[in-house]
């Protein structure tokens, strides 16, 4: 699907065509995106916010515009959207902020082990600070979480839960709705990470009732160094600032400041506005395509993947089906990245290694695995490539 419109592809690597399965790292830029950066770059390049001419003008109503746009998508209020530097800041800012505010000694976190390091770490970190508890909710045979047992962990003592929409090892989707509820009927607050769902499901925060939801661009066609924070308006308006710098503030005195209304408050100093702009293109593109349509697309790449990796001996998949984006697997016999440096050879980019989510790594009885992730510019010759290429390296190391 749309293969020509993202130049990246036709690079080599040596003298293989490239073969790209880490959109789950990084997603390539297709060029309507790359177009739009250009232009801006070209004719609109301005700070936001601060200046009363026409290009300051402009500059600040396309950030804005952005803000919009990503509000919509979301379906939620554009005054519930920040804009940050990627997902690990949204979620350091939660923890920095409400966390800080709220999370008291003998408190507790719900988290799944299936997290992320960026959010795992600034609630075990804040726990560890304040004296509060991490509970985590553990996986079934099948590399599902526990809903059984997850039930179990919320009481009085939970102040937030904290949950990945779709893991980044695994590629499920875990039940944000249904969890999210469990939270709130303790009182507790939901923090989601969506990063690995966004480029992959629909996404509705309103439906969600999530109090957090936090995301960064580079995985949905945009570039680095923006992301997404959104948080529900009452609970922002409540929230301490995260940063202090230009243009978060109402007033300044040298003894004290108030805060700018707004989600303003929450983003210091010159922000990421080119970052945004390309996000709002991303979208622009993505939604243009459908999120069904990518999502179907996927899943048949991901189906036969599944398929024709379960059928080479030797190999073990971890977690089961539907999947969304990626896909883990070892190779007995094979260190992961033993079998990523050859496969890079082929012209195969895969990732190799604990994808930053040691615990969850741990808990399927491994130190790393190899994860291929695809997504809309991938076809079945990638998957036939990164089959052949997983055959081409057990002859290269002897395994049968
Ligand atoms: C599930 C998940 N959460 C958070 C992150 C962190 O995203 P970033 O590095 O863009 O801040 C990632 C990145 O791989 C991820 O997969």
């Amino acid at each position: 699907m749309r293969r020509s419109d993202f130049p990246e592809l036709t690079r080599r690597i040596g003298d293989q065509p490239l073969t790209y399965l880490d959109s789950a790292a990084t997603s390539l830029m297709p060029t309507p995106v790359l177009k739009v950066l250009q232009a801006f770059y070209a004719t609109n390049y301005a700070n936001v916010h601060r200046s009363v001419s026409t290009l300051g003008y402009e500059a600040t109503n396309r950030y804005e515009e952005a803000r919009q746009q990503v509000a919509r998508w979301l379906h939620a209020g554009s005054d519930e959207i920040i804009f940050t530097a990627g997902c690990t800041d949204s979620l350091n800012l939660v923890a920095a902020t409400w966390g800080r505010q709220h999370l008291h000694a003998g408190d507790e976190v719900v988290v799944s082990i299936m997290e992320h390091h960026s959010s795992l770490l600034p609630w075990q970190q804040l726990a560890l600070q304040v004296g509060a508890k991490l509970r985590f909710i553990q996986l079934t045979p099948a590399g599902t979480l526990d809903l059984e047992q997850a039930r179990t962990l919320f009481n009085a003592h939970t102040k937030v839960l904290v949950l990945t929409q779709v893991s980044n090892v695994l590629g499920c989707e875990n039940p944000v709705g249904q969890l999210a509820k469990w939270a709130h009927a303790v009182g507790a607050i939901a923090v989601i990470d969506g990063a690995q769902a966004v480029p992959h499901l629909a996404v509705n925060v309103a439906a969600l009732d999530c109090d957090f939801y936090a995301f960064s661009g580079h995985k949905l066609l945009a570039p680095t160094g923006i992301g997404v924070l959104y948080g529900k308006r009452v609970l922002l308006q409540q929230l301490p600032p995260y940063r202090y710098g230009g243009e978060m503030i109402a007033d300044v005195s040298c003894e004290t400041a108030s805060w700018a209304d707004g989600v303003q408050k929450f983003e210091a100093g010159t922000p990421n506005i080119i970052g945004a702009i390309g996000l709002a293109a991303a979208l622009t593109y993505l939604t243009k395509i459908g999120w069904q349509r990518i999502w179907q697309h996927d899943q048949v790449l991901l189906q036969d993947l599944a398929t024709r990796l379960a059928a080479i001996p030797g190999v073990t998949l971890y977690g089961s089906g539907p999947r969304y984006g990626v896909i883990s697997f070892n190779l007995a016999g094979v260190h992961p990245h033993d079998l990523a440096t050859v496969l890079d050879q082929l012209g195969v980019e895969v990732r190799a290694g604990h994808h930053c989510a040691e615990p969850l790594v741990h808990a399927l009885g491994t130190e790393s695995t190899v994860r291929a992730s695809v997504f809309l510019y991938n076809d079945q010759t990638d998957c036939d490539r990164l089959i052949s290429g997983i055959k081409t390296a057990k002859e290269f190391f002897h395994v049968t």
